[in-house]
């Protein structure tokens, strides 16, 4: 690992984001010593006007757990503040980002004799409206120092634009400010442990190899679900609808892992490869594979417009066109206000052919990559149910994290991602031809949903979402299993 002085800077360090993502991140990574106080300093900028002491205490508010905290603890976080600078100016002012750099300029060069490099990483915690100004003035005024070793990074987040043409002219923005490799967009699902894991379970394992084809798969479900509404976000959400807020990214994320082909090596370009090929194989989304819904009660929401058409629930059903995948559905799904919290990857297989079993079965085999929460990877199998009897019962093979890991935090996404990037690894970001790509396939579907043509259906809150999903789901080949559920082990 590289050492020398690192600046991070945040950008938006009053806003949400940066309080309850970035910051945190920051400190859990200082916290195991990713962060060394002998190179790092941290610095906030937004346009609020308060100081780096009321800063730092209102960001002590949001890290402490309060009474929990050890004697300890309290003693990393306040050695944490002490990191955090505050530098207050706007977003396209000259004044405000040569203030920044004269900050960052002092930092290092108090470390310069030391250490002797000057690395910068930039997050950008803020609306995209404000990426090109912000990226202008980073690339006027404040770019590592050329005559030390060193880099500048920046960190985005979507949304990344609103549909393709939007996000290629961002694109083409930032692109003549920075290099790719300087570009670090973040898709946090990517920093998911579970996530993580895919290429590995399906690589370097011999039991997946010859399976993972249309000859075995049946179909294939990636689900997001989330117990509550819109609440506090409903003027952003309703914008964007819930196939640019999750299935265009951190669904079609995991569906390039669990689809694309072995990449040549390990190598980030490599994989990243492999991602944008499979999504260039994505045919176009057909209408009638689509179903979508908003929850009653979305538009209470004074934030929300009273006859909004946006989608908080919708079913997607993606096909791709390759040797490997043809007549497979990968069906999509993501809702808002339902009746769980859970996301998941569900890989269902085929009948057994000529089957003796068959009519005292219960389901199919299933492969169930759980993502959150209760990581867990478990294969649905039928075996004799025990006892005298000789009958079958659906069972499974199951490998929960909490259980089989008991010493093992699993990491906070946020926290690998910023690490990735002081490391130079973009492996776990989306390149710019990928996520081009990805709209490119919703871009179409988006327009006819903001045309009108489309219309989300009702659902009661608290539910499954429109019946009408359940019906595309089956029609598409799923299978119910009867009569079993899936209990996590405790400890
Ligand atoms: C964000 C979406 O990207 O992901 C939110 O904007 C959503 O609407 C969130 O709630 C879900 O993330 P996680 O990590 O809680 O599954």
């Amino acid at each position: 690992l590289e050492s020398g002085c690192l600046s991070i800077v945040v950008l938006g360090a009053s806003g949400d984001l940066a309080k309850k993502k970035t910051f945190p991140a920051l400190f859990h990574l200082f916290r195991q010593g990713f962060l060394q106080s002998n190179e790092v300093h941290i610095f906030g900028y937004a346009r609020t006007k308060i100081s780096s002491e009321e800063l730092r205490e209102r960001l002590r508010g949001y890290l402490s757990k309060g009474k929990e905290d050890s004697v300890e603890e309290l003693d990393y976080l306040s050695k944490f503040l002490q990191l955090i600078k505050y530098v207050s100016g706007s977003y396209d002012s000259e004044e405000g980002f040569q203030l920044l750099n004269k900050e960052i300029l002092e930092h290092e060069s108090s470390k310069r004799s030391q250490l002797g490099t000057s690395r910068r990483l930039f997050y950008l915690a803020l609306p995209p409206s404000v990426y090109p100004s912000v990226c202008k003035m980073i690339r006027n005024y404040c770019m590592n120092q050329s005559d030390l070793t060193g880099w500048t990074r920046i960190i985005v987040e979507k949304p990344f634009g609103k549909d393709l043409g939007s996000s290629e002219e961002l694109s083409a923005q930032l692109g003549e400010l920075f290099d790719e490799k300087q570009l670090y967009r973040i898709d946090h699902y990517l920093g998911k442990e579970l996530v993580q894991n895919l290429l590995v379970v399906r690589f370097a394992n011999r039991f997946f190899l010859p399976l993972w084809n249309r000859d075995n798969i049946d179909n294939v479900q990636i689900v997001f679900r989330e117990d509550f509404g819109t609440e506090g976000r409903g003027g952003y959400f309703d914008e964007y609808g819930i196939i640019r807020d999750i299935i265009q990214n951190h669904l079609l994320q995991v569906f390039c892992l669990v689809a694309m082909e072995k990449p040549v090596s390990l190598k980030p370009e490599h994989i990243r490869d492999e991602k944008v090929k499979v999504l260039q194989s994505v045919l176009p989304i057909k209408l009638e594979e689509v179903v979508l819904g908003q929850y009653d009660g979305y538009k209470d929401d004074q934030t929300v417009s009273p006859n909004s058409n946006t989608p908080t629930f919708a079913t997607v059903i993606l096909r791709i066109h390759n040797e490997r995948w043809e007549g497979v559905p990968f069906i999509l799904k993501a809702g808002k206000a339902l009746n769980s919290r859970k996301a998941e990857i569900r890989v269902q297989f085929k009948e057994v052919p000529g089957d003796i079993y068959k009519c005292q079965k219960q389901g199919r085999n299933e492969f169930v990559i759980r993502l959150q929460p209760l990581e867990a990877m478990y294969m649905k199998l039928t075996v004799k149910k025990p006892g005298l009897e000789m009958s079958t019962i659906q069972s499974e093979l199951d490998l929960s994290y909490k259980q089989r890991y008991q010493d093992v935090a699993i990491p906070e996404a946020y926290e690998r991602l910023i690490l990735d990037t002081i490391r130079g690894d973009q492996q776990h970001f989306v390149r710019r031809d990928e996520l081009k790509a990805a709209w490119e396939i919703f871009t179409p579907l988006l327009h006819r949903i903001e045309d009108g043509e489309l219309k989300p259906l009702p659902y009661k809150p608290g539910s499954r979402g429109p019946a009408e999903a359940d019906q595309l789901l089956a029609k598409a080949g799923y299978v119910q299993t009867h009569g079993y559920v899936w209990i996590p082990p405790t400890l």
